[in-house]
């Protein structure tokens, strides 16, 4: 008896191949993917981020420079008052001694760094505190209570120098030279300004 011829069997793709997405094509979709997400998150954290980096992980040394703040005779004991460095970063100087000296004062980034609203200088309870979730740094910046507090987080310090009754402190001179539109604005708060015009 004659046996029907069975019909030939589909044979498996060899190893690796797809016929819908090549290998070439499927790892560059995977990588302009990952691109996107990292450009986003950077568009994301905007300047925040960026200041972050250049802190963190500066490509060269910082170009720094002494600058003139104050005679020391119109900063009363307890007082304080604010800085802007020539690249935009704030300060926070604060009066804590009556001797006349340098270690009478101290200058703090005035930024805090759980989510960046501005600290300042609470003679009363000698303390820099931040408003926006409670965040407490003591007199030299260390991070006490709250958020900063509970991250052992703390502000960072800038040198001072008194010469001849006059307080100068030691900054950064380069501006950011990105220019980024979700920059905040001057005066904005992101813990207290959810974005509309102040
Ligand atoms: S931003 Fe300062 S405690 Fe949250």
């Amino acid at each position: 008896m004659h046996t029907p011829e069975r019909p030939p069997q589909p044979q498996p793709p060899p190893e690796g191949h797809d016929s819908g997405n090549p290998p070439d094509r499927r790892s560059f979709l995977a990588r302009a993917s990952s691109m996107g997400m990292i450009a986003g998150l950077g568009a994301s954290y905007g300047t925040a981020g960026l200041y972050a980096a250049r802190y963190l992980y500066p490509s060269k040394p910082r170009d720094k420079a002494w600058m003139f703040v104050a005679r020391i005779a119109d900063v009363a004991v307890g007082g304080s008052l604010r800085y802007t460095t020539p690249g935009g970063e704030k300060v926070a100087l604060a009066r804590q001694g009556s001797a006349g000296t340098v270690e009478d004062f101290v200058a703090l980034s005035s930024t805090c760094p759980h989510l960046g609203c501005q600290v300042h200088w609470e003679s009363q309870n000698q303390r820099f505190f931040c408003p926006c979730h409670n965040g407490a740094f003591d007199k030299s910046g260390k991070g006490i209570s709250g958020p900063p507090g509970d991250a052992g987080q703390s502000l960072p310090r800038y040198p001072l120098r008194v010469e001849g009754g006059l307080l100068y402190i030691e900054v950064p001179t380069e501006s950011l030279e990105v220019a980024d539109a979700s920059a905040p604005r001057e005066g904005h708060d992101p813990c207290l300004d959810g974005g509309a015009p102040l």
